[in-house]
């Protein structure tokens, strides 16, 4: 590989990148008259034999021998390989690798073909839809009370009861097979051959907000399961990178300056046929922060409707605290038990949508709600509890006013003093660095791994592949709390020789943590073992080179707290930490 790179690029990154800058963004370095010093990353010490020279480019560690230009300490440090450290280090240098030109522009010319043929197949939808074969989607759909407006806005469309229609349809525009399957259009068997993805289905176009087709979402015209196939991710479609409906919406949530966010497909079109213009759908999931990101473009107050059956979860409750760090107002609305929102306007109609709408409970009222359904604070120790979940959130605000206006109405609602919520707020605050970090940063709920989620599906789906991974993987190297803790009760199933299904699991497990479960899954019907076995090992590889990455820099941080404050019993036993990891490569 590193052949593959001219020298004179290699040399024109390394003219661009200040070793002495590169190395002290991971370990602390001290001047020492030309060079620079620190304790070796690499080998045990208590006094720094490790130099950097700016003059030579280089590092040198007297100690254990280790020494290299950037390259290799990018290679050494954060064990990558060559090509991974030239092209983070060409990145950092702003120049561009040739090769790298060359890949660009063929996956650009990907990327402009799938768009192409999504468009295609949303056409192909809709015509479909209006054919004789479509009269059953049409009719699902008028039955539900969306009327042909609707359907035309959002073009729906609907998926013949074929193996191949849409195949031979797009074949016959000359796109071959490869390609409609990186569209996620088409799936591979087994014994060779395609076939559909979405068969017999009524199609729901996903948009971008320019309007480009990424992927689609296919419900069923009855109640078999899974009630929604979904496009698998590809070049083009990301999960939680978009919002459904966003590309109709927007103008309306910046002239209304807030915007309704709930989950389904089916609770977007009812409201937003009705009038409520400013409206998305997150499309079954929580907002991930890259959704609140893009919705902040247009405006900072979003309204989650939740059907009342997640309201009350935890789990769902500390998911809203992105909206605190994107600093976007948040108010949720719980629908009466049963509803959601397409049937509660079927119901009870759009205006009394809007009343639940302008009576939403803002992050703090909402989720002392519903802490207090959960926890009954005449007991002390249940309010000590609540308390410190609520300061939780509280410390997250920026605002300095707002925080001391919660705070005081904290007191007020528990009956503690605003003195004792105060002291409290400090200790529960995350310190910079040390201990109650380690707590705060390691797991952040919302950003569950696709990769750990996906090999979750994967063993729970297919037993045999539970054992498989437990050779390689302990619970504790998935990042996610919640996965670690479903997958070491499948672990322990499995021990006992008993069978892990979904419902078994799930007896075994707290509500928060089993919602996961739950969640709809996206893995494609019809993979062959092999084909799982090969994605889970595929997913084995990834976890196990992020949980390294993950671990590696938790250590760095403490690695560096520990220097500041000077802990040397700490420093030593951190090193030594650091070093078995390295080793263990
Ligand atoms: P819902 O079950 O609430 O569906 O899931 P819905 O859209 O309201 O449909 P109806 O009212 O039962 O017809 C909410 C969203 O979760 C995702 C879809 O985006 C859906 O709109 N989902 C749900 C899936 O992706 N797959 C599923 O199997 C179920
Ligand atoms: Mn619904």
């Amino acid at each position: 590989m590193p052949g593959l790179i001219p020298e004179n690029i290699l040399d024109d990154i390394l003219s661009r990148i200040d070793i002495v800058e590169l190395i002290s963004s991971y370990i602390p370095l001290k001047r020492t008259g030309r060079n620079f010093k620190a304790c070796c990353p690499f080998h045990h010490e208590k006094t720094p034999s490790f130099i950097v020279s700016p003059d030579r480019q280089i590092y040198n560690c007297f100690g254990c021998g280790e020494s290299g230009n950037a390259f290799k300490f990018l290679m050494r440090y954060e064990q990558m390989d060559f090509p991974e450290a030239v092209e983070v280090l060409a990145r950092k240098a702003g120049v561009i690798l040739p090769q790298k030109v060359a890949e660009d522009n063929k996956t650009q010319g990907i990327i402009t073909q799938i768009y192409r043929i999504n468009e295609l197949t949303a056409e192909f939808y809709t015509f479909n839809f209006e054919s004789k074969e479509g009269v059953k989607a049409k009719d699902y759909l008028l039955g539900r009370g969306i009327s042909p407006e609707t359907i035309k806005a959002l073009k729906l469309g609907f998926a013949l009861d074929k193996w191949d229609s849409l195949i031979n349809h797009l074949r016959a525009k000359g796109f071959n097979l490869a390609l409609l399957e990186k569209a996620g259009l088409i799936v591979s068997r087994d014994g060779g051959g395609y076939y559909d993805r979405f068969r017999n289905r009524i199609v729901f176009p996903i948009f971008d907000v320019k309007g480009r087709v990424l992927g689609f979402g296919c419900r069923v015209l009855d109640n078999s399961l899974p009630k929604y196939i979904n496009s698998p991710e590809t070049l083009v479609y990301t999960k939680g990178r978009n919002l459904y409906g966003l590309n109709l919406a927007k103008e309306a949530i910046r002239d209304n300056d807030f915007v309704v966010v709930v989950e389904g497909y089916m609770d977007f079109l009812l409201p937003f046929q009705e009038g409520l213009k400013p409206i998305v759908a997150s499309q079954g999931t929580a907002l991930t922060s890259e959704q609140v990101r893009f919705l902040k473009r247009y405006t900072n107050n979003v309204i989650m409707v939740y059907d009342s059956d997640i309201a009350g979860e935890l789990a769902t409750l500390r998911s809203l605290d992105i909206f605190i760090e994107e600093e976007v107002n948040v108010r949720i609305v719980s629908l009466p038990k049963g509803f959601d929102p397409d049937s509660f306007v079927r119901k009870q109609g759009i205006g009394e949508f809007r009343k639940e709408i302008e009576n939403a409970l803002d992050l703090f009222d909402y989720k002392l709600k519903v802490l207090k359904s959960r926890y009954d604070i005449k007991d002390t120790t249940n309010k000590a509890k609540v308390c410190g979940l609520m300061l939780e959130t509280i410390n997250k605000l920026k605002n300095a006013i707002l925080k001391a206006e919660y705070l005081k109405k904290l007191s007020l609602q528990l009956g503690v003093k605003e003195e004792a919520l105060l002291d409290e707020a400090k200790r529960v605050k995350p310190a910079r660095f040390g201990q109650g970090h380690k707590e705060s940063d390691k797991k952040k709920p919302l950003s569950i791994s696709p990769t750990e989620k996906l090999l979750m599906s994967l063993m729970l789906e297919e037993n045999s592949l539970i054992n498989r991974i437990r050779e390689s993987l302990s619970p504790q190297d998935f990042v996610d709390e919640r996965i670690c803790r479903i997958v070491s009760v499948m672990f322990n199933l499995v021990e006992q020789g008993k069978e892990v299904k979904p419902q078994t699991l799930m007896n075994h497990l707290e509500d928060e943590v089993s919602s996961l479960i739950c969640e709809p899954e996206f893995l494609p019907e019809g993979l062959s073992l092999e084909h799982k076995e090969r994605m889970a090992d595929d997913c084995l590889k990834r976890i196990k080179n992020e949980g390294r990455r993950v671990k590696r820099e938790r250590l760095h941080e403490e690695i560096k707290a520990a220097q500041y404050a000077g802990d040397e019993k700490r420093l030593n036993s951190l090193m030594e930490e650091f070093h078995l990891l390295i080793k263990k490569g």
